[in-house]
């Protein structure tokens, strides 16, 4: 990898800096801050995040998900319950979702339980959804193999005939996840990797936030 100069790259961060009391004492609120901060920045797909989950053999998987929703703590993101997350969350409910919005050199991990939503709430989100991406959800069995582009094109066609007159229904391997955090950090880039480092974490989900500075 020599010929991309990879060790000379790097960033000196300048742009803000983080204080205890400026975060303060509820991570939800403080991470609707951030995220309002990067909204107006007009950061492209600020609501990408890195969600990590784990197998049964314990080995981490990571891939972006588009976060959907906030409701109270619960940081929610739809996906298809067969896919290769799903079968992962269904067997590991503990991962980690990460935001990067490098313009602002902020980073937010945050890390916790992952249950699926009701069922009303994952109508709701589908039937807002482009009729493209509905049909999408029937013809894509998301991760499994597939042998070639053609079939899934043809896929599309059968649900598009098939769904030209009618609404199209939810399908019952698609849907909602909400994590609920155990543990949630905020990273502001500071100059000569002095980084600020802001943690909260709780032992439960029913137990009060513990707040704490991390070394960078
Ligand atoms: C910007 C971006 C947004 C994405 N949003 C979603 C999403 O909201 N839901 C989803 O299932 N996959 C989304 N994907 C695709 C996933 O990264 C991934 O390829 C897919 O979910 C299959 O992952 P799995 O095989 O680990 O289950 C997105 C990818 C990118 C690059």
């Amino acid at each position: 990898m020599d010929e991309l100069h990879l060790a000379a790259i790097r960033t000196d961060y300048s742009l803000a800096s983080l204080e205890e009391t400026e975060v303060g004492d509820d991570p939800i609120l403080f991470f609707r801050k951030w995220f309002a901060e990067a909204e107006h920045a007009q950061l492209s797909e600020v609501n990408a995040m890195t969600l990590a989950t784990v197998d049964v053999d314990n080995r981490p998987h990571a891939r972006i998900v588009l976060l959907k929703g906030l409701d109270g703590a619960n940081f929610q993101f739809f996906t298809n319950y067969e896919s290769h997350k799903g079968r992962q969350l269904a067997q590991r409910s503990h991962a980690a979702l990460l935001f990067f919005w490098k313009e602002l050199e902020r980073q937010v991990r945050i890390e916790g339980i992952v249950t699926e939503l009701q069922a009303e709430e994952s109508d709701a989100y589908f039937h807002s959804r482009p009729k493209g991406s509905q049909i999408g959800a029937w013809a894509s069995p998301q991760s499994s193999r597939i042998g070639s582009r053609a079939i899934l094109e043809e896929r599309v066609k059968q649900y598009e005939a098939q769904y030209a007159a009618q609404e199209v229904p939810r399908p019952a391997h698609w849907g909602g996840y909400g994590l609920q955090p155990l543990s949630i950090e905020f990273w502001q880039g500071r100059r000569s990797r002095l980084h600020d480092r802001i943690c909260f974490e709780r032992p439960d989900l029913a137990a009060p936030w513990e707040k704490y500075r991390l070394a960078p």
